[in-house]
């Protein structure tokens, strides 16, 4: 299976087969499926919202490329007269900056550096997108789900129930089908603002604005995903979030993290750490499904989230790296992203099961190893390392 997996590596430079979850069940009976939101997926490997997934011409591409799930840009709420209470966030920025960034730990790895915040279009084409993304989710082409930030009140005040009507209801129908599948934003910029200072507050929108959601959405059922921040306190406040979110259908670990001296929000090394840590912890205790994301850029970081009970990924940074950073010859970037993490003879995705195989950590059921026994989706507890503990094989 090792050369085999080598023959693919090579052989997929130059062109990811359509259908490489059928590929790597037939070559190597590893059956990929995933999930998000309550939906199937034929991997686990998805864009988290951003830059990436803005126009019909990136979703189409990334379609092509085998994707599994798109979350679109986050858009500002606002209500039937135009006014977004959170409009702060809806700036214009088009410079984004890849760069090098090393860890505390000493590990190399890349961040995004860019000051932009939410969607910087009208509300309506947001929904002209929305539009194509239920389209493309019908037809079996690609999960494509829209993203949204909406009033975040003081402790004091109430929920703005028009802008949450306005704008769950127009996504609905944008949507169209029987649901809306939608997520949540609690944005890392929010992290460094004043509103964002008071752990109260911020447990409190986790437990609220799921019921405000579901009952502006004009009587169809909404498939809600909380993408939740990495805030400005301990692991345990992120645990937390976790705790008070247990209306959403799904959670979204966790978005990035804040500088306070730069001003940005930043990636890389700390934040997987980090990530990882909290959701260790968190392995046990009741939560809705997860999703993970942050500093994702191999197999092998995706079977770290896994083992930390994710269903799926959401990548944004390993999309956007130079041409020269992967191994495959042609494609989109999102073919070659693909490429990399799925056959990567030592750090794919495959490589990295066939491994949790042979360490006697993941068993085959019915000749197939799956993806989602690595995160105990059938409601086992995610297998530990050898000594009971959360040490990886590699
Ligand atoms: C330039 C940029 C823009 C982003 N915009 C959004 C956004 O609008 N909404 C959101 O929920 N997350 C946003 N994110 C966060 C990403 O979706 C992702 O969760 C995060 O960057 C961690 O993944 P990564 O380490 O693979 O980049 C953005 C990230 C970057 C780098």
């Amino acid at each position: 299976m090792r050369e085999r997996l080598e023959r693919d590596f090579e052989r997929f430079r130059r062109e990811l087969p359509a259908d490489f979850p059928a590929h790597v069940r037939e070559a190597y009976r590893i059956d990929l499926s995933a999930r998000y939101l309550g939906f199937l997926l034929p991997h686990p490997i998805g864009k988290g919202s951003g830059q990436l997934s803005l126009s019909l011409d990136q979703l189409e591409t990334d379609r092509a490329a085998g994707l599994a799930f798109a979350v679109l840009k986050t858009v500002i709420a606002e209500d039937p007269a135009g006014v977004r209470s959170m409009g702060a966030w809806a700036i214009h920025e088009t410079r984004m900056k890849l760069e090098r960034v090393r860890g505390t730990s000493g590990q190399e790895g890349w961040t995004v550096t860019w000051k932009g915040r939410g969607w910087d279009r009208s509300f309506q084409d947001y929904l002209e997108l929305t539009v194509a993304a239920g389209e493309l989710t019908r037809s079996g082409g690609m999960l494509a789900v829209p993203s949204v930030k909406y009033h975040l009140p003081r402790l004091e005040e109430p929920f703005r129930e028009a802008e949450y009507r306005h704008t769950t209801t127009a996504l609905a129908h944008a949507w169209g089908g029987d649901i809306l599948a939608l997520e949540q934003d609690f944005s890392p910029t929010l992290a460094g603002d004043e509103l964002a200072g008071e752990r109260e507050r911020i447990l409190r929108w986790l437990r609220e604005s799921p019921g405000c959601i579901r009952a502006s959405a004009g009587g169809i059922p909404v498939r809600l995903a909380l993408k939740l921040m990495n805030a400005r306190y301990d692991d345990g406040f992120q645990l937390a979030m976790m705790d008070a979110s247990g209306e959403a259908d799904a959670l979204v670990c966790f978005n990035r993290l804040w500088s306070p001296r730069r001003g940005v929000a930043y990636g890389g090394p700390d934040l997987g750490e980090r990530n990882l840590r909290v959701l260790h912890a968190a392995v046990g205790r009741p939560h809705p499904p997860l999703s993970g994301t942050g500093d994702i850029g191999s197999g092998r970081r995706i079977i770290e989230y896994a083992r930390a009970g994710c269903q799926s990924v959401q990548l944004h940074t390993f999309f956007q790296l130079p041409l020269s950073e992967y191994a495959a010859t042609a494609g989109s970037r999102t073919q070659r992203a693909l490429h990399a993490l799925v056959f990567h003879p030592e750090s794919g995705l495959v490589a990295g099961m066939l491994e949790l195989e042979q360490a006697g950590l993941l068993e085959r059921r019915g000749g197939e190893l799956r993806f989602l026994d690595l995160s105990g989706a059938d409601g086992s507890p995610p297998k530990r390392g050898r000594r009971g503990n959360n040490t990886l094989p590699w």
